[in-house]
């Protein structure tokens, strides 16, 4: 989501006459967007902002300086404070306003600009894309800002007071967005939103039984040209039976689901503020592999949450076991500014969060590497999105199940959806040849 906000800032001032500057040894204005989610997050960005204020501000005296996003909405006034050679803090719902306060600050008729108010319809700012060849990576695969802010308050969770309430785009908006990345040339979409399953919820009553968010889906399906949908995240407690019905339906979308499951103790669940129990989470994946067999799913886990017993994370344990996640991304809770949890009794020590990571770690990574291996004399169908990160000199795309497949190809794969024989695995990772087609 961060990624897409500082895709669509770059694409504003591109639209207004800035051009993207190779390093930010060569840039009038650095702009640092910002994520609050963990405490290293936040760390990382301020050390960041440190070092250009030392380095960049030594060398060249007019350069600006700015944080955006997440920490900027939290932190405000307090980050000049902080850091004096920061000019402009603007909050999540400012973005759209960037290259305005830039002007301003450029032509000096502001010194500093602290912006962190919040701003009706702003959910509908975030459409801008950059065009491919102006510095982006990825042509044939986008996300799409289906929704800003978050209701549903989990007691860990910084983003509600960082993105405000749910505000969703209406639907013709959205499909009007991804029809026009399509003519660019975009094969993919991935809709975004903190819980997409909460998508239009109040703003688009339900039809024929299905949700705001099938809808969309339905939508989205429609455009001619599009060959794959994504969306992230869904959240159990919103997640119906006409989502996992979409999964048998719409052949677009794609075969995996990212369902973030937090824990696996019921107990911790409550404490969390979740609104479901291990139950309903395990009901959802089994009816999503009953539709579509050989499904990616992937989750969120977070260790260490306050009052997390020993018999607790044995129940996170067994429940990856269970599962057989493909891929699950563990977090150390963080304490979080103004979030109930950063009060509640019982913390976990450091020591105690690090060492659970590991040990659940090493099973995430056992299953993973298990079920990677099962790929190896398949045939899978990828969509080619450009060099490998690991090898340059090499391309990668993923797989429906969004495994990134790297292979030995040329540069006029990128963009194509070419079938791979797969011959290897490494970390998360599959190696692969394309399949030659037999001439007929
Ligand atoms: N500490 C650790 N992890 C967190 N997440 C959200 N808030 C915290 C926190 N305070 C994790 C959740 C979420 C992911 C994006 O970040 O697992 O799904």
């Amino acid at each position: 989501m961060n990624e897409r906000d500082s895709e669509a800032v770059a694409a504003q001032l591109a639209a207004k006459g800035y051009a993207l500057a190779a390093s930010e040894a060569t840039a009038d204005v650095v702009l640092l967007n910002t994520c609050s989610v963990r405490d290293a997050a936040e760390q990382k960005a301020l050390g960041k902002m440190r070092a250009l204020a030392g380095d960049v501000r030594r060398s060249r005296r007019g350069v600006v300086l700015g944080f955006l996003g997440c920490m900027a909405q939290s932190r405000g006034q307090e980050l000049i404070d902080e850091l004096p050679d920061v000019d402009l803090v603007l909050g999540t719902q400012k973005l759209h306003r960037t290259a305005e306060y830039l002007d301003d600050i450029l032509a000096g008729r502001r010194d500093k600009v602290v912006e962190v108010g919040e701003e009706p319809g702003s959910e509908a700012a975030v459409k801008e894309h950059l065009l491919a060849g102006s510095g982006v990576r990825r042509s044939a695969t986008a996300f799409v800002s289906i929704m800003q802010g978050c209701n549903q308050h989990c007691t860990f969770c910084i983003v509600p007071y960082t993105r405000g309430v749910e505000r969703s785009r209406p639907i013709p908006d959205i499909v009007a967005e991804c029809r026009e990345l399509v003519v660019r040339g975009v094969k993919e979409v991935t809709l975004l939103g903190q819980i997409v399953t909460s998508y239009g919820k109040r703003e688009i009553p339900s039809r024929d039984g299905k949700s705001a968010f099938v809808q969309l889906l339905e939508a989205v399906h429609g455009i001619e040209g599009l060959e794959r949908i994504r969306f992230t995240a869904p959240h159990p407690k919103g997640y119906g039976d006409d989502l996992v019905e979409a999964y048998a339906r719409l052949a677009k979308l794609c075969e995996h689901a990212h369902l973030p499951v937090q824990s696996g103790s019921d107990r911790v669940l409550k404490l969390m503020h979740r609104g479901y129990i291990c139950n309903r989470f395990r009901e959802i994946i089994c009816k999503l592999r009953q539709v579509r067999p050989g499904i990616g799913i992937t989750t969120d886990i977070i260790v260490g949450f306050p009052g997390e017993t020993e018999a607790d994370f044995a129940e996170t344990m067994g429940l990856m076991r269970e599962i057989e996640f493909d891929q699950a991304y563990i977090f150390k809770y963080s304490p979080r500014r103004n979030t109930p949890a950063a009060t509640m009794p019982d913390p976990v020590s450091v020591e105690v969060r690090e060492e659970r990571n590991g040990r659940l770690l090493a099973v995430v990574n056992e299953i993973g590497r298990r079920k990677y291996e099962r790929y190896v004399g398949r045939c899978v169908q990828i969509l080619v999105e450009g060099p490998s990160r690991k090898n340059p000199a090499r391309l990668e795309g993923r797989t429906r199940t969004n495994k990134i497949v790297v292979f030995q190809g040329s540069d006029r794969h990128i963009g194509q959806l070419p079938e791979l024989r797969i011959t290897g695995t490494g970390s998360f990772t599959l190696y692969g040849d394309p399949v030659v087609q037999n001439p007929a």
